[in-house]
């Protein structure tokens, strides 16, 4: 039931150090290759990052929660793999949407092969593209950090229309979702016209 799961799935930012196989890897990036693209011109080159030694440089060109200055992985709660999202400016310039689909995309099989995700859009990508050599044609796009969870965030909502996620005093992470009725209307907005 992809609503159930779609439901379920939050960023996760702390990761147990189980190793993650590669074939569920793998199957992530497939997912993201068989993903919508914008005028089919699939952009999109993936790099799967597993390596020991690999992992723990590409973790210091990450930033985590930014709302919450003290609340990272450590190095023992590092994620296992990353699939850092690249757009070839060979294809197209940027990326339009593709980008965000495709890590949705990786996000939710990993999901469901029971690992945590969390898309990463704050990057030092200098120090990224030299550390894995990426081509000048290459715009580094979004990574996505994944290994299995060893946190269990907790959906909750906005109030007073703080959308900034928290941690509570047992230090879980609450997130806070807008309400369906404040976000979403039927076939036209009401009418606004001017008093
Ligand atoms: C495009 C994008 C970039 C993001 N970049 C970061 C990031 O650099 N670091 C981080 O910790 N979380 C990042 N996130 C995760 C968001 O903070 C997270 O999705 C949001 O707080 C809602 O939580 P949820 O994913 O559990 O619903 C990013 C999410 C998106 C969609």
């Amino acid at each position: 039931m992809i609503y159930e799961k779609i439901k379920k799935r939050r960023s996760i930012r702390k990761f147990t150090q189980k190793e993650i196989r590669g074939d569920i890897l793998t199957k992530c990036v497939d997912a993201a290759r068989l993903s919508p693209s914008g005028k089919n011109r699939q952009p999109l080159i993936f790099v799967i990052v597993n390596d020991e030694q690999l992992l723990e440089r590409v973790f210091n060109t990450t930033s985590w929660a930014g709302y919450l200055p003290n609340y990272y992985p450590t190095k023992e709660e590092m994620p296992r793999a990353y699939v850092i999202i690249l757009v070839d400016k060979n294809i197209r310039q940027d990326c339009g949407h593709d980008c965000g689909i495709a890590a949705m995309s990786i996000s939710m099989v990993a999901y469901e092969n029971n690992l945590g995700s969390c898309i990463l859009g704050a990057l030092d990508r200098l120090k990224l593209r030299s550390i894995l050599n990426i081509p000048e044609n290459c715009k580094i796009s979004l990574a996505v950090a994944l290994g299995y969870p060893a946190e269990e965030p907790i959906i909750d909502k906005v109030r007073k229309n703080d959308i900034k996620y928290w941690l509570d005093k047992e230090g879980k992470l609450h997130v806070p979702k807008r309400r369906l009725e404040e976000i979403m209307t039927w076939n036209a907005f009401p009418n606004h016209s001017a008093s």
